[in-house]
């Protein structure tokens, strides 16, 4: 693996919602292959809007992101989702197919595979969350903790290089929490992942990066980061 290869390289972002809130403000951040990159910060602070970035959902009013090389853009878009897997925060934005299985099978679908690899590709990534057994099930009558593994089902099936998560463990009860932390230990595909789980990260990620106010405040290895007390102090870390 050439972990000098960039996967995501953002330069110089800027984003503003409709109202006027300015989100994000001068972002550069680089996630090279294999790398697991956290990304911390308080409540508001940008993080969520700068993954939406990372797979076209949103577009900043300046700036670039580039995923494997390829600026997102309209034309790129197409590519670039089949890179890019996100898992949003909430499951309800994910979800919204009858059944499970028409939910985890709906990209693969779109993708023109064969029914048969599909039927394969979507048991494997129901097993991979302790789903194996859900596929006719109602997506919208599950628990949230349970939309939240169908959820990232429906982004692992496709096979991304970069997985991109928002929040992944919020609701997980304790056992499918270490279970979810265990598989995405075990994987060197590349990963950006938004949270608040500090464990969780800590036992996953490489490197950190630190948002404030739609800033980045700190980007470095996991050690430099955690062993700066005064930067988890003020960014309400520790
Ligand atoms: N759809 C939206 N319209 C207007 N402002 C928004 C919208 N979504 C988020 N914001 C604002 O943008 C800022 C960054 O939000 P967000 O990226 O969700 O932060 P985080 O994920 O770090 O909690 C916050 O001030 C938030 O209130
Ligand atoms: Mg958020």
């Amino acid at each position: 693996m050439n972990r000098d290869e960039k996967m995501i390289e953002i330069k110089d972002l800027f984003y503003k919602y409709p109202d006027g809130t300015n989100a994000l403000e001068d972002v550069n951040l680089d996630v090279c292959k294999g790398d697991s990159v956290a990304i911390l910060g308080p409540n508001g602070a940008g993080k969520t809007t700068l993954l939406l970035h990372m797979n076209g959902i949103l577009s900043g009013r300046s700036g670039l992101v580039n995923i494997c090389g390829l600026a997102v853009n309209k034309e790129n878009l197409p590519k670039v989702r089949e890179k890019v897997g996100l898992v949003f925060q909430d499951p309800d934005d994910q979800l919204f197919m009858p059944t499970v299985f028409d939910d985890v099978a709906f990209g693969l679908i779109n993708m023109g595979l064969e029914p048969d690899e599909i039927r394969r590709r979507v048991s494997d990534a129901l097993k991979l969350v302790d789903m194996a057994d859900y596929p006719e099930r109602t997506s919208h009558h599950l628990s949230y903790g349970e939309k939240k593994r169908i959820s990232l089902a429906t982004v692992l099936c496709m096979d991304p290089e970069i997985l991109v998560m928002d929040e992944p463990t919020g609701n997980l009860d304790p056992r499918h929490r270490k279970e979810f932390i265990c598989f995405l230990k075990d994987t060197d595909i590349t990963k950006v992942i938004a949270s608040h789980d500090i464990d969780m990260v800590l036992s996953i990620c490489n490197k950190a990066a630190v948002f404030d106010k739609g800033r980045i405040v700190a980007f470095d290895t996991m050690d430099k980061i955690f062993g700066d007390k005064e930067l988890l102090k003020n960014y309400g870390l520790d």
